[in-house]
């Protein structure tokens, strides 16, 4: 018996790429599944019926899976793809917030549109996905739900070119943070994934540092190594997981810290002189430059069989 077997989940963006392997990998654990995907440029331009072909090759493989194409960037398309969840198998359990767009351009050459795009698509598509999922859950007391959103080191750490990009990302780890809270109490597990992979969105940008992408590369770090991590944390013993940043970069498993103050001084009385500033912020740099020396080296991955 499979892993998800009873469950109903909903996957954005999973026409291809990492969605594409998350909703197969799910289906093939019992869950039935609607694939959800545009169809659309990596820019967020044009559509297509890329669905219909996951839709197909679940089905085909003896899975249950329905196609959903609107754009996730609307609140009516958010509804919808709960409905379609609903007319299709009766109901919703999992929600996978992986759509995604890119348009990268360094601050001064990024116009308004370019912005906008990268917004709607990846931070107000969690928005309007999980607004009308989490009303449902309430609405219906529909216990041991789970929401798995998408972030990216782009907006954790950061990354050059891409202020829309990694403030969106940046933005779908805090909205995480407020929706575990919001939703603990339905037993609802909310959790962020960064992920990295060789997909349609990160190959051209290796291509265009002149690197060649073989076949072996897309074994070691193609998306079905993200797949396995989301389907877990999906699971019935992934029950207790909620609130974390996991990451999964080319067959690396690991978890991320959270924003924490590291290093801290109180006045008894009164407030921060500009002089006082002076002496006591590089002992906090200090002590931060220290912090991020040992999280680097506690975070080497660990090598198993
Ligand atoms: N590939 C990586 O290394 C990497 C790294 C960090 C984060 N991510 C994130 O992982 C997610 C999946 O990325 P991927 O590499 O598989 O990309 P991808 O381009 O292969 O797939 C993304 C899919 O989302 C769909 N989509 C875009 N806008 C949509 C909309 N409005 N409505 C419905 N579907 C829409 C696209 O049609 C596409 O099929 C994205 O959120 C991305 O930002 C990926």
């Amino acid at each position: 018996m499979g892993r998800l077997e009873g469950r109903i989940a909903a996957v954005t963006g999973a026409g291809r790429g990492i969605g594409a392997e998350i909703a197969k990998l799910m289906a093939r654990e019992g869950a039935r599944v609607v694939v959800n995907d545009l169809g659309g440029n990596t820019d967020g331009t044009g559509t297509g019926k890329i669905a219909d072909d996951v839709v197909a090759e679940i089905n085909k493989a003896g899975g249950q899976a329905v196609s959903h194409t609107e754009s996730i960037a609307t609140v009516a398309g958010g509804e919808s793809l709960l409905a379609t969840a609903i007319d299709a198998f009766g109901g919703l359990d999992i929600l996978v917030n992986n759509a995604g767009i890119l348009r990268d351009k360094t601050i001064f050459n990024m116009d308004e549109s370019d912005w906008d795009a990268v917004i709607a698509v990846h931070l107000k598509g969690h928005y309007c996905c999980a607004r009308p999922f989490a009303a449902y859950i309430r609405e219906n007391n529909r216990t041991n739900c789970r929401i798995i959103n998408f972030s990216s080191t782009s907006g954790l750490f950061g990354n050059f070119g891409q202020a829309n990009y990694g403030a969106a990302k940046a933005g779908i780890a805090g909205f995480t943070r407020v929706l575990a809270l919001e939703l603990a109490k339905y037993g609802c597990t909310v959790n962020t994934i960064s992920p990295a992979a060789l997909t349609r969105m990160t190959i051209p940008l290796r291509e265009r540092r002149g690197e060649k992408v073989a076949a072996s590369d897309l074994d070691a770090g193609g998306p079905q190594h993200v797949a396995p991590i989301v389907a877990w944390l999906a699971t019935e013993e992934a029950g207790a997981v909620s609130n974390q940043i996991v990451h999964s970069a080319r067959g690396m498993l690991g978890i991320m810290q959270q924003p924490a103050v590291i290093k801290s001084f109180q006045k008894k009385s009164g407030t921060w002189t500009l002089d006082e500033i002076d002496r006591y912020m590089p002992q906090l740099l200090e002590a931060k430059a220290a912090h991020d020396v040992a999280v680097k080296k506690a975070g080497a991955p660990v090598l198993i069989d």
